[in-house]
């Protein structure tokens, strides 16, 4: 069971600080966003480059950009742990994950609310994670659009069905009152961003989130 906030929901004024914040957590999941696949800006490489350097927790980085063939690569070389891109943007996933991996990073695959997730079977052996958005990307604080809650049960099936060591991650609307739901559909790595950050307490918050998806994964 991970736990990855998302500092989409930090102070990007203070990003060194708000990363020690969340020191008890997995990684810290960065959202990547060059306004024309979603229509909003985060940040680059440069700065995931400086946030890698100083962050107690390995990078999570999620790439809602558009041409992941090409900038992909170079989110691996400045210190991510995990690279995901989105089925919807990539010309060749395939290849993709296959250099990411070479890179020396987990690769991982997105999709969409309204992608199916039978369109990334053929990926299942290429790559260390899936994740199903739980929201249009885009944004923090929306809440979980509960049409693409079958699709993560679809999604444990695929991993199940596939033999490969394969991470199930959620993101977006995540909450403590619907993360023992998602655990129980079969996710086991969950990012959180306004649940997390806009906790008063935030080291709290991730160890009862962690809590709730773990009983709910293995119920007594
Ligand atoms: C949305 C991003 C998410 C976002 C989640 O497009 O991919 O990672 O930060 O934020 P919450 O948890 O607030 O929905
Ligand atoms: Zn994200």
């Amino acid at each position: 069971m991970q736990i990855n906030p998302s500092i989409l929901s930090a102070d990007f004024a203070n990003l060194e600080a708000e990363l020690m914040s969340i020191a008890s957590a997995d990684m810290a999941h960065v959202d990547v966003m060059d306004n024309h696949f979603v229509p909003n800006l985060t940040l680059g490489t440069a700065i995931v480059e400086r946030l890698a350097k100083v962050s107690p927790i390995p990078l999570d980085v999620h790439l809602m950009i558009e041409h992941p063939d090409k900038w992909a690569i170079g989110y691996a070389q400045a210190g991510a742990s995990s690279v995901t891109f989105h089925l919807e943007a990539a010309t060749e996933p395939i290849d993709l994950a296959r250099r990411l991996r070479a890179a020396g990073v987990k690769a991982a695959v997105a999709i969409k609310p309204a992608t199916k997730v039978s369109d990334i079977a053929h990926l299942i052996q290429e790559v260390d994670m899936l994740l199903v958005m739980t929201v249009e990307p885009g944004f923090g604080g929306q809440p979980i659009l509960v049409e693409t809650l079958e699709k993560i049960a679809q999604a444990r099936q695929l991993i199940e069905g596939s033999g490969a060591r394969v991470a199930l991650q959620v993101d977006g609307g995540v909450t403590e009152s619907n993360i023992a739901q998602l655990a129980s559909l079969g996710a086991d790595s969950f990012v959180a961003g306004s649940a997390i950050y806009n906790s008063p307490d935030r080291a709290n918050q991730i160890l009862r989130l962690r809590g709730l998806a773990l009983a709910a994964s293995n119920p007594k």
